[in-house]
C-alpha cells in the first residue's frame, strides 16, 4: 500500500489508532528510508506524546522485526533461549547464565550490542579474549548453537534495521524514553534473533537505564505481553542496578571475574542473579519445576560443565580459552591504583553511575559508537554495599593505561562511595520476578502474529 505519511502522523497526533497495514507500511518506510527524518521524528513525537496500544506496539514490534535480516533456529532441536538485559554496569550475568542454561540442555543463541555509555556491552567484554570473534555469519551463528549448544555474536547491521533507524532519531529528539518504544526495540531484536523462550534482567536502580521499580516492571509487562503476542515465551527479572554488579567494571575484569564465578569462587551476587536468569530459561524451556532446575544448576556449576560450555563458546569463535582458568592472559592494564576510604564505617552507597563514568574516563566504554575501547582497563570494589570498611582501606583499584589517568580515576572515584557510622542491611539483588507462560491455546490462535522466524524465508548473509 502506498502511505499518507502526513495523515498517518496526524492520526497519532489526536491520539487514534493506526490500523495493521498502514503501521506496517511506515516501518517499511523507515527501513528502506522513503520516509524522510522529520516525518520519523514527527511519528516518533507523536507516539511519546499519545502512546501506542498494546495491539499498536505489538504489530510495530512485529514489522521491525522483519524490517532486516532474521534468524532461524528451526533446524535445530529443543526449544532455543536467549537473553536479554536493559543495561548495568559490572553486567557480565550473559558469560555465566549463559554457558549454564546451554550446559542445562538449553541451546542459547544470543545476538548481542557493544556498549554505549555508561553501560558495558557483552561483545566489548567477549572481545577482550585474545583471538576472539563476535562477527559470525547467521549460517555459522546457527551451525555452532547447534553443536556447541552456544554462541554470543555481534548482531549486524542488518539486523532490525528499521529499529537502528528509529532508535537514531528517537535518541535526537527526545524521544527515546516511551514504554512502548522501547519495548518494541528490545523485543524487536529479540524476536529477529529467533529463540523461543526469552529471559530480560531488567536493571533497576542508579545505573540503569529505568530508575524507578514501578516504570521497571511496567516495562517488563510490556515486553511479556509482546512475547505472548508474537508466540514467544518471556520472563522478566527486576535486578538491582544500584551499586554494580560484582566487583569488576571493564571488559577484560569482567570476563575474568564471570571465569571465576564459573570456576566456584563468586562473587555472590554474580553467582545469584546468573541462578536466576539461568533457571528462568531452564524452566520456561523444559516446565522443569524452578527449585529442580536451581539444585541442576548449581551441580553443573560445581562439576565445571558450565565453565566447559564457555571454553567450547570461546574456542569455537576463534578464542584464548584457557583464559577461563588463566586470567592472565587476558589484557592487562600497566598502572593500578587503590582508592582508600576516607574514614571507618560501613559502606551505605557505591554509586553504579559514578563507577561507570570513572570506568568511561579510563577508556573501558565508548561515549560515542566510533569510539574504541580499551579491553585491560576498569575499577575493581573491593567492598560492596553492607560492608564493613576502615579508615585508609583500598575500597577499589582502578586499572589505567597511565599513572596520571590511574591518579585522577582513583580521586573521581571517592564520589561514588558514601560510609554510614551506623551498620548497612545489604540491599536486595533480585526485586521480583515476572512471567507469564504462553498457553498451548494461545500458540495456535490465529489472531496470534506468525512468527518471524517461520515468516522469514531463512535469508541469510555474513555480516
Ligand atoms: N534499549 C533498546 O534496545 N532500545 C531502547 O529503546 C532502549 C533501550
Amino acid at each position: 500500500m502506498t502511505l499518507d505519511i502526513v495523515r498517518f502522523i496526524a492520526e497519532k497526533r489526536d491520539g487514534r489508532e493506526h490500523d495493521e497495514a498502514s503501521l506496517r507500511g511506515f516501518v517499511a518506510g523507515v527501513a528502506s528510508g522513503a520516509v524522510p527524518d522529520y516525518q520519523v521524528a514527527a511519528w516518533c513525537m507523536a507516539a511519546y506524546l499519545r502512546g501506542l496500544s498494546p495491539t499498536e506496539t505489538a504489530v510495530l514490534t512485529h514489522a521491525m522485526a522483519l524490517s532486516g535480516e532474521t534468524v532461524d533456529l528451526s533446524s535445530i532441536p529443543g526449544v532455543k533461549g536467549d537473553k536479554h538485559s536493559s543495561g548495568g554496569v559490572g553486567d557480565k550475568a550473559t558469560l555465566v547464565a549463559a554457558p549454564l542454561a546451554a550446559a542445562a540442555g538449553v541451546p542459547v543463541a544470543k545476538l548481542s550490542g557493544r556498549g554505549l555509555g555508561h553501560t558495558g556491552g557483552t561483545i566489548d567484554k567477549l572481545e577482550s579474549i585474545p583471538g576472539f570473534r563476535s562477527a559470525l555469519s547467521i549460517d555459522d551463528f546457527v551451525a555452532q548453537v547447534r553443536s556447541v549448544g552456544l554462541a554470543v555474536a555481534a548482531a549486524t547491521e542488518r539486523l532490525v534495521p528499521a529499529d537502528k533507524r528509529l532508535y537514531a532519531i528517537r535518541d535526537v529528539t527526545a524521544t527515546v524514553d516511551s514504554l512502548p518504544l522501547i519495548a518494541s526495540s528490545i523485543m524487536s531484536k529479540k524476536i529477529a534473533g529467533g529463540a523461543d523462550v526469552i529471559v530480560l534482567d531488567v536493571k533497576v536502580g542508579a545505573g540503569a537505564f529505568v530508575r524507578e521499580l514501578d516504570r521497571a516492571r511496567e516495562l517488563a509487562r510490556a515486553m511479556i505481553d509482546l512475547g505472548r503476542r508474537l508466540g514467544r515465551r518471556v520472563a522478566a527479572v527486576l535486578s538491582n542496578m544500584d551499586q554494580p554488579l560484582g566487583y569488576a567494571v571493564g571488559n577484560a575484569l569482567e570476563v575474568a571475574e564471570a571465569a571465576a564465578a564459573l570456576r566456584g569462587e563468586g562473587p555472590a551476587d554474580l553467582v545469584e542473579l546468573s541462578l536466576e536468569l539461568a533457571g528462568r530459561l531452564v524452566t520456561l524451556a523444559t516446565g522443569e519445576d524452578a527449585a529442580a532446575a536451581r539444585r541442576r544448576l548449581e551441580g553443573l556449576l560445581r562439576d565445571g560443565s558450565a565453565a566447559e560450555r564457555l571454553r567450547r563458546m570461546i574456542a569455537a569463535q576463534g578464542g584464548d580459552a584457557r583464559v577461563v582458568d588463566e586470567p592472565w592472559r587476558l589484557p592487562q592494564a600497566p598502572h593500578v591504583r587503590e582508592a582508600a576510604a576516607p574514614e571507618a564505617g560501613y559502606v551505605a552507597r557505591l554509586d553504579a553511575l559514578r563507577v561507570a563514568e570513572v570506568a568511561l574516563s579510563l577508556g573501558a566504554g565508548r561515549r560515542r559508537k566510533e569510539d574504541a575501547v580499551d579491553p585491560a582497563v576498569g575499577v575493581v570494589l573491593a567492598k560492596k554495599v553492607g560492608d564493613a570498611v576502615e579508615r585508609g582501606e583500598p575500597w577499589a583499584r582502578v586499572h589505567a593505561r597511565t599513572p596520571e589517568a590511574a591518579e585522577a580515576a582513583a580521586a573521581a572515584l571517592q564520589a561514588a562511595l558514601a560510609l554510614s557510622a551506623q551498620p548497612v542491611p545489604r540491599p536486595p539483588l533480585v526485586h521480583e520476578v515476572l512471567e507469564e507462560r504462553l498457553s498451548p491455546a494461545l500458540v495456535s490462535d490465529p489472531r496470534c502474529l506468525p512468527r518471524p522466524d517461520r515468516v522469514a524465508s531463512g535469508r541469510s548473509s555474513p555480516p
